[in-house]
């Protein structure tokens, strides 16, 4: 039976491990040592939207595991002319090994799932990004050394895809979370009903004046994503006052740390003081992309 990872809760019951693994690999490499655990797989990664991280350490996370990854533009592959969903999946899973795939909804991403007789890997949609989420809460537990009972907070668009995959990956580990976000952004009442299963505390709010008391991981991401662009204006005059500032980090807890996804738009959702200042961790977080992601390549292919 193939296994997918297309959103967080595809990973509750082994999200420790596949951590552990990341962190084990980092180490191995670092040493010298050889991880060819993929040797002679091939990843084929299909993108709908841009992308700098997801590209770059999807394809050299592979070639470290003895494998091969192919960058497949929508624009460039018959789907971007009409070919179905349905036989883009059928067709690549007899040519590759495993498909990352980073589309414009959740919707598609399903469907390509639905048809693929191999692992599909999200590389992100419009519902969540748990590639991203796994990588964080790795980088979290380096510098934290637990997650558990750790408060998390969130500020920012509490609707888009790295929200919804917060409240769910940091909910699985046991860490309290608090997505503090205009009414309006506020995130799919499905996911925090998820969240809240996990018996941590979720907290939804637009009170922005103690924002980060008691926090010990700040987290933020852009407030356009990519398909919100007509929107963008709107979008600039709505998260006013929902920006992550030095004042903010001072107030929370002595060792708090700063996450973003990155890419990252400074003096909108975070200064460019807090992101590339003491308390911030935005670069081991992209590093880490490569490692977590390596640990769920070898976790699916199983
Ligand atoms: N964080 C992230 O997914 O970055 P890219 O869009 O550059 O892949
Ligand atoms: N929420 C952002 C994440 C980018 C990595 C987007 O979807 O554009």
């Amino acid at each position: 039976m193939k296994r997918d990872l297309i959103s967080m809760l595809d990973v509750k019951d082994d999200i420790e491990e596949i951590i552990a693994l990341g962190i084990d690999l980092k180490t191995k490499v670092k040493k010298g040592q050889t991880t060819h655990l993929l040797k002679g797989k091939t990843l084929g990664m299909i993108f709908e939207k841009s992308s700098t991280r997801t590209r770059v350490s999807f394809e050299v996370g592979m070639e470290k595991l003895g494998g091969h990854a192919l960058f497949l533009s929508k624009n460039d592959i018959q789907l971007g002319r009409g070919e179905t969903i349905e036989d883009t999946a059928l067709v690549l899973s007899r040519y590759v090994d495993m498909i990352m795939y980073r589309a414009m909804s959740n919707v598609a991403m399903k469907e390509f799932a639905k048809h693929a007789t191999i692992p599909v890997i999200s590389g992100l949609d419009d519902k969540e990004h748990p590639c991203q989420v796994v990588t964080d809460l790795m980088t979290i537990k380096e510098h934290k050394k637990t997650l558990k009972d750790l408060n998390f907070v969130y500020l920012g668009d509490g609707a888009n895809n790295m929200a919804h995959s917060y409240l769910l990956g940091c909910a699985m580990v046991g860490m309290n979370v608090k997505i503090v976000a205009p009414k309006k952004y506020w995130p799919d009442a499905y996911y925090v009903d998820e969240a809240k299963k996990f018996g941590v505390d979720v907290v939804v709010t637009d009170d922005v004046k103690h924002v980060a008391d008691d926090a010990d991981v700040i987290a933020t991401d852009t407030w356009v994503s990519m398909g919100d662009e007509t929107q963008k204006q709107q979008r600039l005059n709505d998260f006013k006052g929902y920006t992550v500032t030095k004042e903010m980090m001072n107030q929370a807890n002595p060792n708090a740390i700063f996450i973003h996804c990155l890419p990252a738009y400074y003096d909108y959702e975070v200064s460019k003081e807090v992101a590339h200042g003491p308390q911030s961790v935005i670069f081991d977080e992209a590093e880490n992309r490569m490692w977590a992601q390596m640990a769920i390549m070898v976790t699916l292919d199983k």
